[in-house]
């Protein structure tokens, strides 16, 4: 890995007392986020899908500290983990989750969307009839986030939404008259039409929140690096065989470890230096700016307005009747 390209959080900071959730905290990026978050004192909830493998991450993340930290440290100050069940292809999948974490959690301080696919190599719908790489990556995290809004704003000041996106946004467009790509579906095209919209809406809900003057909460999208994780496990059928092994000899003097590939995530969570932004991409531990597409404003008010109407919501209402709307779904 070339050391430039490897900045790590430097931020001392403690999380006695503060609730995190992390989506597709299993694996990867994701565990390794909920690892650090929970070696600070924080109480992480693993969002995932599959139990096995949350049960699985928990025992992992108990008996193996970051490097950063040794293991009587680790042991004396670690915080709490708990499970919760979410799958993003399924919008009632979040409600549910979405209802329990009101329910039983007195406060959400940090939502870190982090889970994703990538590269399915035939077009597939959700139940709920959205292209499925759209639907976990994009519109489960835009309900997930609109529903825990009111949780994180009676949690506020200093509560963050952090979203992770890609370097992939580069090579996207949307086309908002088939944003479920039925006419023009590629394993590729999906991955990167949903990474763009995790930048965009990360700018959309920081003004959204500013033009409603709901104050406490900032929002973060974020490019990992590259990391060698499951999240490739498509390639070989969606793109060619030997596709994984091509990547692993093209990219392997920039591949970060998942360890060094948490660190931009845990920086836009947690570090006091980017405590007054939002809006903003970040990479490798500091702001960035996103590429093409990602900069157009009408874009992000556009992708706002289609993901409302995706969840029977309409965007024509004010911000706060939306939360409210929304809020009502799962009553
Ligand atoms: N790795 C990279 O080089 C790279 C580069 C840029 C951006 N990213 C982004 O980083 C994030 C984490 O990816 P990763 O590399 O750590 O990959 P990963 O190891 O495959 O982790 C992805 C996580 O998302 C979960 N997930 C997938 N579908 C889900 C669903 N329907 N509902 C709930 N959870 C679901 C997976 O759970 P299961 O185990 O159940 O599948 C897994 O926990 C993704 O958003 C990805 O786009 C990664």
């Amino acid at each position: 890995m070339l050391w430039f390209l490897n900045k790590m959080c430097t931020s001392k900071a403690r999380l006695e007392g503060k609730t995190v959730v992390v989506t597709g905290a299993n694996s990867g990026i994701g565990r390794e986020t909920a690892r650090d978050l929970y070696a600070r004192g924080a109480r992480v909830i693993l969002a995932c899908r599959s139990m096995e493998m949350a049960n699985k991450a928990v025992k992992h993340i108990k008996n193996n500290p970051p490097s950063r930290v040794n293991k009587s440290e680790y042991k004396n100050n670690a915080g709490e983990l708990a499970i919760y069940s979410l799958d993003l292809s399924s919008l009632k999948s979040v409600r549910d989750c979405a209802k329990s974490l009101l329910t039983n959690e007195t406060a959400i301080h940090i939502l870190i969307n982090n889970a994703g696919v990538a590269s399915y190599p035939l077009y597939e719908k959700t139940e709920d009839g959205y292209e499925t790489t759209l639907q976990v990556n994009h519109l489960g995290h835009f309900l997930l986030t609109l529903l825990l809004l009111p949780k994180m704003q009676k949690s506020s000041p200093n509560c963050r939404i952090v979203n992770v996106s890609s370097l992939a946004h580069i090579l996207a467009d949307i086309d908002f008259d088939d944003i479920n790509l039925e006419r023009s579906y590629g394993s590729f095209k999906s991955y990167a039409q949903s990474k763009l919209a995790n930048i965009l809406f990360t700018k959309e809900l920081a003004r959204k929140l500013k033009e409603a003057n709901l104050h406490g909460i900032n929002v973060y999208s974020l490019h990992p690096g590259i990391i060698p994780t499951r999240i490739t496990r498509h390639g070989d059928k969606a793109l060619f065989p030997g596709f994984t092994f091509c990547c692993n000899i093209f990219f392997h003097l920039f591949y970060k470890n998942a360890e060094q590939g948490a660190q931009t995530t845990i920086y836009c969570s947690i570090d006091e230096k980017v405590a007054n932004e939002t809006g903003l991409y970040y990479s490798n531990c500091g702001v960035a700016t996103p590429y093409r597409m990602a900069n157009n404003h009408q874009y992000s008010e556009k992708l706002w307005n289609i993901s409302c109407r995706l969840l029977h919501l309409n965007p024509e209402e004010d911000f706060t009747t939306i939360l409210e709307t929304v809020s009502r779904q799962v009553h």
